[in-house]
This record gives structure tokens, sequence and C-alpha cells, in this order.
């Protein structure tokens, strides 16, 4: 009799420290995710006038097929002029829903993931190049490039030697407030599962909590009660769009990396006071990633660098979190998860990278993942049970 073939080395991993807290499923509110793993918004730049295309099925539909709980679609403009670039997307008329509502038809055919979207507008980050065409701000004369006059709520530019933005009135407030609650019905109209409002990476809405963007002197401006009056209205309208049955969170940079000028910024602090803000308006998820308002910010990168924030988020407020930036390795991410530092972690670069890096994960971690069928046959020797129930015949 001949002796039995070694185990592969990712059948031990399994059960030593129980079953992976990464791959149990979990509530988003009032969404059930399959597991703790969530796709990142990220930006294709990839649209004519705001309309999701044919990359957009490409890009969605290999994610969707990776096995994550939730894919959050890129950052998605409200407002024509809240476009970061012109190849973002948009959702602020019905062509854009049509356009997006035929992409998710066909995604939702061959996979079962949720699909979030992110709500958002620039502000004075609005009328840049696409980044592979250098990012930089597209003045708003030439029409061939397709600027135009970014909006904010002061006229500082992002950058020194930039054009100044226009200061938003009352009835610009108005307009971009009602531009968030149509998109947002527009996204429940089109089955999407989760609401994102972009109030990170130094875009309007951070933009009104940052002191270093916001120097008004009405409400909206100097106190942190009134810088936050903006965004905790667009919550207020968003939250009222859609029904109890959608999840509306908020991305949210928990700091500005500013510290070390000594001048007012926006820290955590501050943001743990949104937060509750936040909570006591229903917010369903906090996401917690930093900076962007400033190039004078010092970002200590590192693996896992802004998980301590969404962490302290957690604690104090009770708020379902994710974590997200430079979490890449499937133990790393299994460890925040397990240890309830946070609830969820979003990987962007990672999964573009590898869009099957759940698949790997669930492998190391000993764990399951949904795969379609067509794909059960990639199961590595001796991971029978990493498809669950996947069984192939053939003759
Ligand atoms: C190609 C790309 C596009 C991105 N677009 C967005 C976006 O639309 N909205 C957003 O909040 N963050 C965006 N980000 C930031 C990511 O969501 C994420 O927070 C960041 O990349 C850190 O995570 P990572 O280390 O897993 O890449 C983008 C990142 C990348 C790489």
């Amino acid at each position: 009799m001949s002796a039995p073939a070694p185990a592969p080395p990712h059948a031990a991993a399994p059960t030593a420290t129980g079953p992976s807290r990464l791959f149990s499923p979990a509530r988003l509110g009032p969404l059930l995710l399959a597991n703790r793993i969530v796709v990142a918004p990220m930006c294709q730049y990839s649209c004519e006038e705001g309309l999701a295309g044919d990359w957009h099925l490409m890009h969605i539909g290999q994610l969707a097929l990776s096995g994550a709980g939730l894919f959050i679609l890129e950052a998605t403009a409200v407002t024509r002029e809240g476009r970061i670039t012109p190849g973002c997307l948009g959702l602020w008329n019905d062509e854009h829903e049509a356009a997006l509502g035929r992409v998710l038809g066909v995604v939702r055919r061959h996979s079962e993931m949720p699909v979030g979207i992110q709500l958002a507008h620039a502000g004075r980050k609005g009328s840049s190049e696409v980044p592979w065409r250098g990012g930089m701000l597209i003045p708003p004369d030439p029409a061939s490039l397709g600027g135009w006059v970014p909006v904010a709520p002061s006229a500082l530019p992002h950058a020194e030697g930039e054009a100044a933005p226009a200061t938003l009135d009352e009835a610009g407030l108005a307009r971009i407030r009602q531009g968030f609650a149509d998109a947002a019905r527009r996204a429940h109209r089109i089955g999407i599962a989760a609401i994102e409002l972009h109030s990170a990476h130094g875009y309007l809405l951070h933009q009104f909590l940052s002191p270093v963007s916001n120097r008004r002197i009405d409400r909206y401006g100097g106190s942190l009660a009134n810088r936050m009056r903006f965004p905790l209205e667009v919550f207020e309208a968003v939250r009222e769009a859609v029904p109890a049955s959608v999840p509306v969170g908020v991305r949210l940079s928990a700091t500005d990396w500013l510290e070390h000028l000594g001048t007012p910024s926006w820290d955590l602090e501050q943001s743990i006071a949104y937060a509750h803000a936040l909570r006591e308006r229903g917010v369903s998820f906090l996401h917690v990633s930093s900076g962007g308002i400033s190039a004078q910010q010092k970002i200590p990168l590192g693996p896992g660098y802004q998980v301590h924030l969404a962490e302290r988020l957690k604690r104090e407020t009770g708020l379902p979190t994710i974590a997200v930036g430079l979490i890449t390795e499937p133990e790393q991410a299994e460890a925040i998860v397990a240890e309830g530092r946070a609830d969820f972690v979003a990987l962007a670069r990672a999964l573009l990278f590898n869009p099957h890096w759940p698949w790997a994960a669930a492998l190391k971690l000993g764990a399951q993942v949904n795969v379609p069928a067509q794909y059960w046959r990639a199961a590595p020797r001796g991971a029978a049970g990493l498809f669950g129930q996947a069984k192939i015949g053939m003759r």
C-alpha cells in the first residue's frame, strides 16, 4: 500500500485558530454580506459626460466575481461640475441612470455580489486631468480639454498657483444637496444595495469640514458645528431619499495629517464628533480613510496605516466600520477583523492587482468563498471545500 500523499500546505491552516472571521457573514446596517471584504471605490476615469460604458461592464464584471462581500462603485458625481475629471462617472440625470442600470443588469445576471455606490462632489478638486494625463487642474477655457470652474466652500485653490474656485452661495448649496438626493434615488431605482457619501480625500464635503479649505463666515463656516452643517444636511437629504432597507454610510478622512503645521486642520477628535452627529442621524457605517486636503500632509504610510483611525472611531461610536489602506495580506485582514479593530476591510490596489484576492485569502485562511460554477475547476488540489459545495462531473 502506498503512503498517503502529504497534505498540501494550505490544508493545515484552517482550524488552528478556528473559523475565519474575515469570511464570516456580517450585517452592514440592513444588508447581510457574505464576508467582510469590500471592494473599495475606485475611479475609472473612463466615461464620456458621466456615462457608464463597456469599460465599466468589464471592470465591475471582473470584480463582481472576486468573492468579496460588497462592491462599492467609484466616486460618482451628483452634478456635472462635481466630477473630479471629465472622465468621471455621473448620476446627475436619467441618461446616467439608464447607462449604469444596463451595466448592473448584466453584472447581476452572473453575480450575486451586492453593489453599492459612492456619491460624490469634487468641489475645488473638480476639473482635473485624468491621472494618466498628469491629473493637473484644467483651466475652464480650452473647450477641447473639457475644463470648468470648480466650486468650493471658499475661494481657496487646492494647490498654490492654481486659479481659485468659485464660492458656493446658499442657492449653490441647495442645488448640490438636491443633486445628492436625486442621485441617491436614481441609484436606488437601479438596485444599488448601499450608498456611501464621499466625505474624504479633500473633496467637497471634506472641504466643508476642514478649516484648511473652509473660511466661511456664514452658518457653514467657523465653529465645528458650522463646518459639519453642510455634510450633515447632505447626509439627511440622502437618508430621506432612499428606503431604510438601503444602508447609507460615510467615507471620511479621519485626519488631514497636518498637525505638524500647528495651524487649524481636521483631526481625529473632530472626526469623532462628526461620527456621533452622523450616528444620531442614522448612519449605517463609517469607511475610514484619511488625507487629501493639502499637499503639505505628512502621512505615515505603512501596512494598515489607517486601521487605528477606524478602530478609535468604532470604539467611540459603536458604529460598523470599514478599515482601508494598505491592507494587502490575508492574515493581516483576518487579524484586523478578528481583533475587532474594524468590522470590514476594504481593498483597492491589491484587488486591481489580483481580482481573485479573496479566493487566495480563503485558501490561506481555510475558509470558503463563492465563485461561479464556470470556475469551480480552479480549486487547487486538496482544497475541495474552498468553493463550498462545488461539485464537478464530466465523462
Ligand atoms: C485606481 C484608484 C481609484 C480610486 N478611486 C477612489 C474613489 O473613487 N473614491 C475613494 O474614496 N477612493 C478612491 N481611491 C482610494 C481607494 O479607495 C483606497 O482608499 C486607497 O487606494 C487605499 O487602499 P489600498 O491600499 O487598498 O489601495 C482610489 C484608489 C485607486 C487605486
